[in-house]
């Protein structure tokens, strides 16, 4: 072997183990978003035909690059020698390549149009949850239950959910300079359980559905898959799976109205929440604020805020240190954030925090 060749081979076999590593990059245990590891009925339809499909995917890549570098390496240019036999054109080989793809083509269709159909059916006694996708954060409400919640998605265990999605913004968020019509419309995000579902576009104006099922109780973290703005990759949530009985207690509990805060902080709180002018955003069922009860719409509904684990498109812990610093700046500590920094006074911060927290 040439001097020059053995240089390019161990060039080759290096640049082999860099795409190696950073394809490794990609694997990781227990990774919580992980499509190839289902958790429901829905996921799992799709995984089964996924599966096959990669392997035959994987069986023709490897066809066609291995004659491909076959071809390179067989005929390369050499000093010495003759060259190889010219060829120009080959009627059958090229019917046989435009044949054969069509054909797989055709085969892989028959499953995958067939299973598009099936899981665009809306499932029998599925429990439905509408979900509202705004700019960065996820609305749930539960229809005829009057339970409106954000970031968290609550499901009984074992059954079918069918999920009816929208994306719009309320005008009450237009911040100074912005045409609050242009807010109405809302932006196209994308709705992604990977081991519960599919994915599916949350569109302005018009409603989409989704059906899901967790096998098991547990927690199912969730992400918007489609580009929506600056905070995009700041728009996740999760599912909570419940067994049946335990998702009734969630449901009596969050139908119930705002706890009352005891004297102290928190009731200051609820009194820097009025004054703040939080209402305008923030529905609070149960509170009063003169003679208006807290019904904003463009804010998350915070009645009982304090049973959530997250907050703020579910990329925050609900911890004092995070509500605090969430508080003092929220477009600081989440890009684009919709909630203006208040410029509230530190005492006002604490106390809210404290009435936060009371809202179980
Ligand atoms: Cu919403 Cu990306």
């Amino acid at each position: 072997m040439l001097r020059s060749d053995r240089g390019r081979l161990i060039r080759l076999v290096h640049a082999g183990l860099l795409a190696l590593a950073v394809l490794a990059w990609g694997c990781a245990k227990r990774a919580p978003l992980d499509s190839l590891e289902p958790e429901g009925h829905f996921a799992r339809e799709i995984d089964r035909l996924f599966k096959p499909i990669f392997w035959v995917a994987v069986a023709v890549f490897v066809l066609v690059e291995g004659a491909l570098v076959y071809a390179l390496w067989r005929f390369r240019h050499r000093r010495e020698g003759p060259a190889p036999r010219q060829v120009h054109g080959n009627t059958r080989l090229e019917v046989a390549w435009t044949i054969a793809p069509a054909l797989l083509l055709a085969v892989i269709a028959v499953p995958t149009v067939a299973m598009i159909f099936s899981l665009a059916e809306r499932p029998d006694n599925a429990m439905r949850v509408e979900v509202i996708g705004h700019q960065w954060w996820w609305e749930f409400r539960y229809p005829g239950q009057d339970v409106v919640t954000a970031n968290e998605m609550h499901i009984p265990a074992g059954r079918n959910v069918l999920v009816e999605m929208t994306s719009r913004e309320d005008p009450a968020v237009a911040q100074e300079g912005e045409d609050p019509e242009r807010l109405t419309g809302g932006v196209i995000h994308s709705f992604w359980v990977p081991k519960l579902a599919g994915k599916q576009d949350v569109e302005p104006g018009r409603t989409t559905h989704l059906s899901l099922r967790a096998d098991r109780p547990g927690i199912y973290l969730g992400t918007c898959a489609e580009f929506c703005g600056i905070s995009h990759a700041n728009m996740r949530f999760r599912v909570v799976a419940h067994s049946p009985e335990r998702f009734r207690t969630w449901l009596e509990g969050q139908r119930r109205p705002a706890a009352s805060p005891p004297p102290g902080p928190a009731a200051e709180g609820l009194e820097a929440f009025a004054r703040s002018g939080c209402a305008g955003c923030h529905t609070i069922n149960g509170v009063q604020i003169g003679n208006q009860a807290a019904q904003g719409r463009a804010g998350p509904d915070l009645t009982h805020f304090a049973s959530r684990r997250v907050f703020a498109g579910g990329i925050f812990q609900v911890t004092d240190e995070n509500l605090e610093a969430w508080l003092r700046n929220p477009p600081g500590k989440k890009p684009g954030a919709r909630m203006p920094n208040l410029n509230l006074s530190e005492q006002d911060i604490t106390n809210l925090v404290a009435y936060l927290r009371t809202l179980t």
